[in-house]
């Protein structure tokens, strides 16, 4: 590729390497004759202003688009360095390209493989997410690399939508909570986090056309709290724009989202940068407020566009030489990016962390998040635990008991050092004491060869009458149609028979447990009330096997609860009930509004298979004592929720108490209730703690249009306290005196 401008798409092994030459140069001038953006002692926008003075026109756009997949350009002269990104939400992305998505053949591009975010959501521990982001930035930092491309905080408003396990799940409040501790954990690295993507996203059907079309107080309400969260509260200092459009404007570059509400309204002074392939005009991208256009492709092909030839490479340098585009748009484009590279220490090399990777912390912080995770989703009879001394043997069955699923995806797959099966936690946690077979059950390859299916179901049935006990480890993969990202599932139903090998095989031993490894969520009616126990355990991570064995064997308590409503059948989901999905003639149309999730099946009384924050554990616990204590914050009036948690079983446990706030008689109707505060308590058995949970004025306020801005209304409203959205067990109700209108 030759070029018209700067340093484009050359090799980034190049840059480094002149980058050096340079950086060593630079180390032997004086400190009074270095430029003023080389000092780390002078406050950053100084520093940008210095450096942005110092480009040239086709510097600074060169630093406006990809010069391979996943890089900006050094600016050798400046001492800038090649900018690199990576994948992904769910550990960091083995290296590929520089110029498609083939793997590059690197050996030291190993990453910890960390549980799926659904499962990181379903601890609702905001600790571990905090872990979570340490683990993804010093990773990143390690393996040299500046933006890593998570956290996902969109919201999931259909099941079928093919990337919900790399989603955090269906509550606003939730996904917020938890981007803001992810990123928090990712930035403290010198890493910048990314969080994608803005604002929508929530099917892959047709997510490169589709024009998303709900009105100011569902995107309010549900789809970008997360988003504000994410700027405001963690400070997050880039963003990816999705897919799909908004009011007919792409959202990478709507005007209406990315200049009105994101920069201008939140006040995000990072970077907007495209995902891969999302960007198709020139002008409306360099109006429309994206700063960094990746991976953009050859109009309706499948192959990459020479760089100079993105949409903000040549056309937009064209564009401010004939003067269509003021050169000020492109300097706010470029002071963003710098703002990025100075905040993550890109130019101060001996400050900058080193960063770690695949150590046995990072690996022990991915299997202590699967355990937390995991949901109990039935448990009667006290199936499970299981215990080694009264058991002889067990029949570990399914294919997704030997199936690993770290790699093999598109932004969230992880070169990891090794994936410990379920079978294989099973053995190691087990296997000197029982008699442990295995049978496939069903098979991938043969999905369709019904011949292979059944004798597969008879080898497995054959397995479960001689044993004790069946665990079958049932659930998804990462392939299409599947869990996967660029197609949604067809139907919530298990794939290659295994609808009927459950069957089977609890006729032939009613002792049979099934453990899911999938995303949320599963329609389970054929099975679920003949078996005794389901555990869903998501995509656990590199250590996921080690994780389930535990908890199948009681080591640790299940204390997971979910973030999806599960519906018994998807007509009961809001986006299907109401036909508003895939979407008629490329719109969207967000009929349910505020009704996502729970607040859906709250308001017209539908019941769930399991509801929105369920989970069983091994032992019970006690509410008791609920206090609305007032207070004041800065911020105004705020109260406090105390209450008592009890462990009144015989194990150590841990409990997820949530509190939703209920308004009785609001001006807007308002979904019957929404989370707005929970805690994850861990009890030893008999032991009683006390726990607080403050509510600050945007817990009981709503998004009203009219006045643009958030509305908490003097009235009365009902504070929830419970174990589950359906399984409330404190309530009281709290007097707010004053109507106060946030903008
Ligand atoms: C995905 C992004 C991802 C990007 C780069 C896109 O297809 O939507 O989430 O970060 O690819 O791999």
């Amino acid at each position: 590729m030759t070029s018209i401008i700067s340093n484009p798409c050359r090799l980034p092994g190049i840059f480094s390497l002149v980058l050096l030459g340079f950086a060593t140069a630079f180390g032997t001038l004086r400190a009074e004759d270095r430029p003023l953006y080389q000092d780390a002692s002078q406050p950053m926008e100084k520093r940008v202003e210095d450096l942005l003075g110092r480009m040239t026109l086709e510097e600074k756009i060169s630093q406006v688009h990809g010069d391979s997949k996943f890089t900006t350009p050094a600016i050798p002269r400046l001492g800038i360095p090649v900018r690199w990104l990576t994948d992904g939400p769910q550990g960091v992305r083995e290296d590929v390209g520089p110029y498609n998505w083939r793997s590059a053949g690197h050996t030291d591009d190993y990453a910890t493989y960390m549980p799926s975010l659904c499962a990181l959501g379903s601890t609702w521990n905001l600790d571990l997410a905090t872990a979570y982001g340490n683990v993804l930035g010093q990773e990143t930092r390690k393996r040299g690399k500046d933006i890593i491309l998570g956290p996902i905080a969109d919201i999931v408003r259909t099941p079928l939508c093919g990337r919900v396990y790399e989603y955090f799940g269906e509550d606003p409040f939730l996904n917020a909570r938890m981007s803001v501790n992810y990123i928090r954990g990712v930035q403290t690295n010198d890493v910048s986090a990314c969080v994608k993507h803005f604002a929508g996203n929530n099917q892959e059907l047709g997510r490169a056309v589709i024009d998303m079309d709900m009105d100011a107080r569902t995107l309010r309400e549900i789809y970008l709290p997360p988003f504000e969260a994410a700027v405001k509260e963690a400070g997050v200092w880039t963003v990816m724009g999705a897919y799909t459009k908004f009011r007919g404007e792409h959202c990478a570059y709507s005007d209406y989202l990315i200049n009105k509400i994101l920069k201008g309204e939140f006040g995000f002074q990072g970077l907007v940068m495209s995902d891969w392939g999302g960007t198709y005009s020139t002008r409306e991208a360099v109006l429309g407020g994206l700063d960094l256009e990746m991976g953009t492709l050859i109009p309706g092909t499948e192959k990459e566009l020479p760089c100079d030839d993105y949409y903000l490479a040549r056309p937009f340098l064209e564009g401010i030489r004939k003067g269509e585009y003021p050169v000020s748009l492109l300097d706010d484009k470029v002071r963003r990016g710098l703002r990025v590279m100075f905040a993550t220490h890109a130019f101060d090399a001996d400050m900058r962390k080193p960063g770690s990777l695949n150590t046995p912390a990072h690996q022990a912080t991915a299997q202590r998040i699967a355990e937390e995770s995991m949901v109990l989703l039935k448990n009667a009879g006290d199936a499970l635990p299981l215990n080694v001394s009264n058991l002889t043997s067990l029949a570990v069955i399914g294919d997704n008991a030997v199936r690993r699923h770290a790699t093999g995806l598109f932004g969230a797959g992880v070169k990891t050092m090794h994936e410990i099966t379920p079978l294989e936690g099973i053995v190691q946690r087990a296997g000197d004491k029982v008699n442990i077979t295995y049978s496939a059950g069903f098979s991938k390859a043969g999905a369709t060869n019904l011949a292979e299916r059944a004798r597969l179901i008879e080898h497995a049935v054959a397995a479960a009458k001689q044993a004790d006990v069946a665990v079958i480890i049932a659930g998804l993969n990462h392939s299409r149609y599947l869990d996967d990202e660029g197609w949604d599932r067809k139907d919530l139903r298990l794939p290659y028979g295994q609808d009927e090998l459950i069957q089977q095989v609890v006729k032939a031993n009613p002792r049979t447990i099934v453990v899911l490894i999938a995303g949320p969520a599963i329609e389970m009616d054929p099975w679920l009330a003949q078996l005794p126990a389901v555990l869903q355990a998501w995509y656990p991570g590199m250590e996921g096997g080690t994780a389930i064995a535990r908890v199948l064997f009681g080591d640790v308590d299940p204390s997971g609860k979910l973030t999806c409503t599960y519906p018994k059948q998807l007509m009961d989901s809001p986006a299907h009930a109401l036909g508003t999905y895939p979407g008629t003639n490329g719109t969207l149309f967000y009929k349910e509004g505020l009704l996502v999730g729970y607040r859906w099946f709250d308001a017209k009384d539908i019941e769930p298979e399991f509801p929105f924050g369920f989970g069983l554990s091994y032992t019970t616990f006690e509410y008791s004592n609920l206090k609305i204590v007032p207070g004041q914050d800065t911020n105004g009036p705020v109260v406090t929720a105390e209450f008592d948690i009890a462990n009144t079983g015989q194990r150590a446990g841990a409990e997820v108490a949530q509190l939703y706030v209920h308004q009785e008689k609001p001006a807007l109707s308002r979904p019957p209730k929404e989370l707005k505060g929970f805690k994850k308590i861990s009890l030893k058995p008999g032991e009683k703690k006390t726990v607080s949970i403050p509510l600050d004025q945007r817990a009981f306020a709503y998004y009203d249009p009219a006045k643009t801005g958030w509305v908490s209304e003097a009235g009365d409203f009902k504070i929830l306290v419970g174990s589950s959205s359906r399984d409330i067990r404190l309530q009281d109700t709290f007097h707010l005196a004053q109507t106060t209108v946030e903008k």
